[in-house]
């Protein structure tokens, strides 16, 4: 079985490419990265998976990629995911999300191979959504907030037209929140957890720097997320939508709450102007029980977990503040 994994480099990615390794250890894993890409995250399967130097939004890079691994199965996570960075540059977010998809369905029809495609779309593409909606279903109406969330719409729909128009197996997911260990310090959970740390160490004063609290987002763990994403492109119907979330809401001041019976320091919390968004998405929480009914997947990891884990992986990272000589 060959599998290839986009932005394997990544969050998402890596921990995908560690769960298909246990699960088929004759499995050929290639995942894409770029020339500048790094891969810290890899360690534990280092050896273990053929890693493809390409550019996504270059056409010829990513056919010669799909040459070189021949996939049954493409797994595409590879993506500008950050909201914030997608107001202040919204086109390369556009280009590089949407191009990057349209590449590998363009290139597989020119190779003529038909793998069981996989794509990453997100809640972010509901957007704006009204209590009487909740907990949000495939069918709720799309309506994004940012330009990041436009891009996973274009994505979406993209899927669903290359599916419509040329029969490409493409089954489309939408993931809520997801997290754990070696999730992006721009991402609130993981930030918060490691400016907790950088306190516990002495490096900063003990006031957390805080945005929009009264979001609320279902989160997931990342080790769930990978289990659902490989029964998506196993057992999910081409052609088809899935959420992928827990239907459990958390407030983002209840992660601060939980930090706070997670550790010693004694944090006050102030609001940083700059961590606010023009327009943030006030609650997304989801039903996944058409996935589920599909899969047979459910969720294991509780978020108190989750967030217990990451503030683990920044304890071990976060070096221990230089002391000064007296
Ligand atoms: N990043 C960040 N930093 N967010 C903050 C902060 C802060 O200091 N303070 C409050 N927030 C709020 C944001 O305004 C938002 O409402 C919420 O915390 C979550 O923000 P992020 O962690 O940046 O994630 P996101 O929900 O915008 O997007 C993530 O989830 C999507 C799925 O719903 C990303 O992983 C996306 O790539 C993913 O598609």
């Amino acid at each position: 079985m060959n599998v290839l994994i986009t932005g394997i480099s990544g969050f998402v990615g890596s921990y995908l490419a560690e769960y298909l390794i246990e699960k088929f250890p004759d499995a050929a894993i290639y995942g894409t990265i770029r020339w500048r890409s790094r891969t810290e995250n890899l360690t534990q399967v280092n050896g273990k998976v053929k890693l493809i130097e390409c550019d996504l939004k270059d056409f010829s890079s990513v056919k010669s990629a799909l040459e070189q691994s021949n996939p049954e199965y493409i797994f595409h996570l590879a993506a500008q995911s950050y909201v914030v960075t997608s107001f202040h540059a919204p086109q390369d977010t556009l280009i590089t999300n949407v191009t990057s998809e349209l590449n590998i369905f363009e290139a597989c029809r020119s190779l003529k191979i038909s793998p069981v495609i996989q794509i990453a779309g997100s809640s972010e593409e509901y957007g704006l959504v009204y209590e009487n909606e909740l907990p949000i279903k495939e069918e709720n109406p799309l309506r994004p907030l940012s330009p990041y969330a436009v891009s996973k719409v274009g994505q979406d729909m993209l899927g669903y037209q290359y599916y419509q128009s040329y029969k490409l197996p493409i089954v489309r997911t939408r993931a809520f929140n997801h997290s754990g260990p070696r999730r992006g310090h721009v991402f609130v959970e993981s930030n918060f957890s490691k400016q907790v740390v950088e306190m516990e160490k002495g490096i900063i004063p003990p006031v957390l720097k805080v945005g929009n609290l009264s979001a609320v987002r279902d989160y997931t763990d990342v080790r769930d997320i990978v289990k659902a994403y490989w029964l998506a492109v196993e057992k999910g119907e081409p052609g088809e939508v899935y959420n992928i979330c827990t239907g459990k809401g958390y407030p983002i001041s209840a992660i601060v709450e939980m930090l706070k019976s997670l550790s010693n320091v004694k944090i006050t919390v102030e609001p940083d102007p700059s961590r606010m968004r023009p327009s943030d998405v006030p609650v997304l929480i989801g039903d996944s029980s058409k996935f589920k009914k599909k899969t047979g997947w459910n969720p294991e990891i509780p978020f108190e977990k989750t967030l217990s884990d990451i503030l683990h992986y920044w304890r071990e990272r976060v070096p221990e503040k230089a002391s000064t000589a007296t």
